[in-house]
């Protein structure tokens, strides 16, 4: 058995990463390169280049090829190595190929799974369509008492209703029709990142949204006063 569980873990919402842009993330201590090219696929890699061990996110993205910022070694969404600025002459060795890890959307987050050979399945909440995103925010607590927390915590929402999403995902469903979906990203060992969306009819509306979104900010405090 590898080093993670064979398990989906969300690293952030889908519209966090722009087509042409990387950025760092962190799940169970692993530091992750994020990033999207212009054909607008997100890629998830070990964020280390496989020349000198420069962070990738701090690299930059030309086309659908990520360019480490220390010597400009380009690679392409595989992994690996296509250009050598140095040696524009040369073709890299297969060898050199980064890390890559899956990366897909779901629920409008974006999930991976760092095990050797991932094979569970995707977080099954129903249909795709309908959910929209409020907000990512991070609490100093470890991942599993975040999950276990949230069924008892005030996120300032009328008759909100706690439940278990699945394996680091929550719900909560509110009186008046709205359900929100929490997926639970564990940082560290005590830390967690919570990707928010929503769906039903008061989350259409863009100003419930900021409202929902308002709250999520006493929904944190709520899970570090405990
Ligand atoms: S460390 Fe990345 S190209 Fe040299």
């Amino acid at each position: 058995m590898g080093e993670f569980r064979d398990r989906w873990t969300a690293v952030g919402l889908e519209h966090q990463v722009e087509p042409g842009s990387s950025n760092p993330a962190i799940v169970d201590g692993h530091p992750l390169a994020i990033w999207r090219g212009e054909n607008g696929q997100p890629n998830i890699w070990h964020d280390r280049c496989p020349h000198r061990g420069m962070r990738l996110s701090f690299g930059f993205v030309r086309g659908d090829t990520l360019r480490c910022i220390y010597h400009g070694w380009g690679y392409e969404s595989g992994g690996q190595c296509v250009s050598i600025p140095a040696h524009p002459e040369l073709t890299p060795p297969k060898t050199i190929c980064a890390k890559v890890y899956p990366a897909t959307t779901r629920y409008g987050i974006l999930w991976t799974n760092l095990a050797d050979e991932p094979s569970s399945p995707l977080p099954d909440l129903g249909p795709e369509e309908g959910w929209h995103p409020l907000r990512s925010l991070y609490v100093n607590c470890p991942a599993e008492t975040t999950a276990d927390r949230l069924r008892g915590a005030d996120c300032g929402v009328p008759d909100a209703k706690a439940g278990n999403g699945g394996d680091g995902i929550a719900t909560i469903e509110t009186g008046s029709g709205l359900t929100l979906l929490i997926a639970i990203q564990a940082v560290g060992a005590d830390k967690a990142g919570l990707h928010v969306v929503a769906r039903g009819e008061d989350a259409r509306a863009s100003g419930q949204r900021l409202e929902l979104a308002r709250k999520m900010q006493r929904l944190r405090c709520a899970l570090e006063a405990q």
